[in-house]
C-alpha cells in the first residue's frame, strides 16, 4: 500500500485542507515537512469549525498520529497557543498523537519583527508575506545559528547558542533602528515556553520508519504550493521553503522513496495572495465573482486573494515538477452559471509564443495569455458525489483541463462538506 502526499500546485489555497481531511480517514500517521504557521486551513467537522495553522489535519481525528517534520520551521509561541486552543474545543493532545521532530527549527518572536520590518522597509517591492517569521527563520537554519526544539532540552548550553543568534540579529536590528535584544531576555521567554512544547520532541524519523515498517498508512500534508516553491515559484515572490512533493523525504527524514503517490491539489480557476506575477489575473467583472463566491480571504491573514482564470502551463509545470500522478480538483461550483469560461493555454511573450513559464522575474511579469474559451454551465454542480450528477459541460470541462495539464483527475472537490467528492481513483488504492 502506497503512503500518499499531498501538495498545492498553484499559489496555495487550493483546498488542500479538505482533502487532506478526507484522506486521513484513510490514514494512521499525517505528517506536516515545510513551512509552518503561514499555512492555514478551517475543517469543519460534525458542524464544528477548527482553524488549524501548524497542526497536521489529523489532529481532529481520534487514534491518528500526528507528526510535525524537521522541515517545518516551529514558533513554539504559535504552537502552544493552537493547541490550547483546540484542546479547549475538545480535541486531544498529547504526547501519544502528537510528535514534533527534535531537529526543528524554531521561529523566535526577533523573526516575525524582522519579517515585518523588511516588507515595510521594501514598501511596494514588499513580497506580501504573511509576516510570522518564516523567511528569516529558514535564514537562520540554512547559516547554522538557528535555535532547534532540542536545544530546549539542554538549557545549560542555550545561551551560548542564543548569544550567537543575537550577534547576527542585533547587527541587523541596529542597521533597521531597532532596540537590541539581551540573551538573558530570549533565554527566560524560551524557558517559560519550554514545558509547553518539549514533552512533543522527538527522533520523528525513527517513529515514521517504525510507523511503516508496521505497515502504517502515511500521509505527507503540503502547505503552501508548488507556485511558491523557492526555486521553482515566482522567486522571489516565494515562500522560503521547497513545497514540492520531494520535500517530504527531506522534510522526514524517510527517504527518496517516501511516498508512492502524490496527489496534487488544484483549484478550477486560480487565485494568489501576496505579490508576485500572476498572469491570468482578472482585475474586472470576473475576478470579482470568482473572489466572492469562492470566499477568496485568507484564512491566516484575512487578506483578500486576487483572482483569474485556469492557468493550464502554470499547473502542467507544476505538476511535473513535483512529479503529481493525480489531481483533486477543487471548487468547480464556484464555476457554475458562467455563460463562458476562459483557460489559459499559453503564452506570448513579446510576439513569441511559450508553452512553458519562463524562470525570470521580468519575463514572468511580461507574458500575455493565451485563451481558448470553453462553454461553461447552468446547472449546480454543488454537492456532487458522481460525474452523472455534473452538467455535461462540466464534465467537458474537467476532461479539457485533464488533456491540457496532462494528469488524470483522480477527484473531484464538489463542495467544503467533507463528503461532497467525486472520486474516479482512490489515491491510497493506486
Ligand atoms: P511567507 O511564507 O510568510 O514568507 O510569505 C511568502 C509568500 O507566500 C507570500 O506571497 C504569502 O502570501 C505566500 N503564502 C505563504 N503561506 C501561504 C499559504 O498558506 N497560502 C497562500 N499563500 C501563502
Amino acid at each position: 500500500m502506497a503512503d500518499v502526499a499531498v501538495i498545492g500546485a498553484q499559489w496555495g489555497d487550493e483546498g488542500k485542507g479538505k482533502v487532506v481531511d478526507w484522506l486521513s480517514a484513510r490514514a494512521e500517521v499525517v505528517v506536516r515537512f515545510q513551512g509552518g504557521h503561514n499555512a492555514g486551513h478551517t475543517l469543519v467537522v460534525d458542524g464544528e469549525v477548527y482553524k488549524l495553522s501548524l497542526l497536521p489535519s489529523g489532529i481532529v481525528r481520534e487514534g491518528k498520529m500526528s507528526v510535525i517534520g524537521n522541515g517545518v520551521v516551529v514558533d513554539p509561541w504559535a504552537l502552544a497557543e493552537e493547541i490550547a486552543r483546540l484542546q479547549k474545543q475538545g480535541v486531544s493532545i498529547s504526547p501519544v498523537n502528537l510528535v514534533i521532530a527534535e531537529n526543528a527549527a524554531l521561529i523566535l518572536p526577533l523573526h516575525g519583527e524582522l519579517d515585518a520590518l523588511r516588507e515595510a522597509a521594501a514598501g511596494d517591492g514588499k513580497i506580501g508575506t504573511t509576516k510570522r517569521g518564516i523567511g528569516p527563520a529558514y535564514e537562520d537554519k540554512i547559516g547554522r545559528r538557528a535555535i532547534r526544539l532540542i536545544d530546549l532540552a539542554h538549557p545549560g548550553s542555550l545561551k551560548e547558542k542564543v548569544e550567537k543568534l543575537l550577534t547576527h540579529h542585533n547587527a541587523l536590528r541596529r542597521g533597521l533602528g531597532e532596540q537590541e535584544i539581551t540573551p538573558d531576555e530570549l533565554v527566560a521567554k524560551l524557558k517559560e515556553v519550554t514545558p509547553k512544547v518539549l514533552p512533543f520532541a522527538g527522533p520523528v524519523w525513527k517513529l515514521l520508519h517504525d510507523a511503516r515498517k508496521a505497515g502504517k498508512r502515511i500521509l505527507y500534508e503540503g502547505a503552501q504550493g508548488v507556485l511558491l516553491d523557492v526555486d521553482h515559484g515566482t522567486y522571489p515572490y516565494v515562500t522560503s521553503s521547497n513545497v514540492v512533493a520531494g520535500q517530504a523525504a527531506a522534510g522526514t527524514g524517510l527517504g527518496p522513496k517516501t511516498s508512492g503517490y502524490v496527489l496534487g491539489i488544484v483549484k478550477a480557476y486560480t487565485t494568489r495572495v501576496g505579490e508576485g506575477p500572476f498572469p491570468t489575473e482578472d482585475h474586472g467583472e470576473h475576478g470579482q465573482i470568482l473572489g466572492e463566491r469562492g470566499r477568496e480571504f485568507g484564512t491566516v491573514t484575512g487578506r483578500k486573494r486576487r483572482c483569474g482564470w485556469f492557468d493550464a502551463v502554470l499547473v502542467r509545470q507544476s505538476l511535473k515538477i513535483s512529479g503529481v500522478d493525480g489531481i483533486a480538483l477543487t471548487k468547480l461550483d464556484v464555476l457554475d452559471g458562467l455563460p463562458e469560461l476562459k483557460v489559459c493555454v499559453g503564452y506570448d511573450l513579446d510576439g513569441k509564443q511559450l508553452d512553458h513559464f519562463p524562470a525570470g522575474m521580468d519575463a514572468q511579469s511580461q507574458v500575455k495569455p493565451v485563451y481558448e474559451t470553453i462553454p461553461g454551465w447552468r446547472d449546480s454542480t454543488e454537492g456532487a458525489r458522481s460525474w452523472a450528477d455534473l452538467p455535461a459541460e462540466a464534465v467537458k470541462y474537467v476532461r479539457r483541463l485533464e488533456e491540457l495539464i496532462e494528469c488524470p483527475v483522480a477527484l473531484v472537490s464538489t463542495s467544503p462538506e467533507r463528503e461532497d467528492v467525486i472520486l474516479m481513483r482512490d489515491p491510497y488504492e493506486s
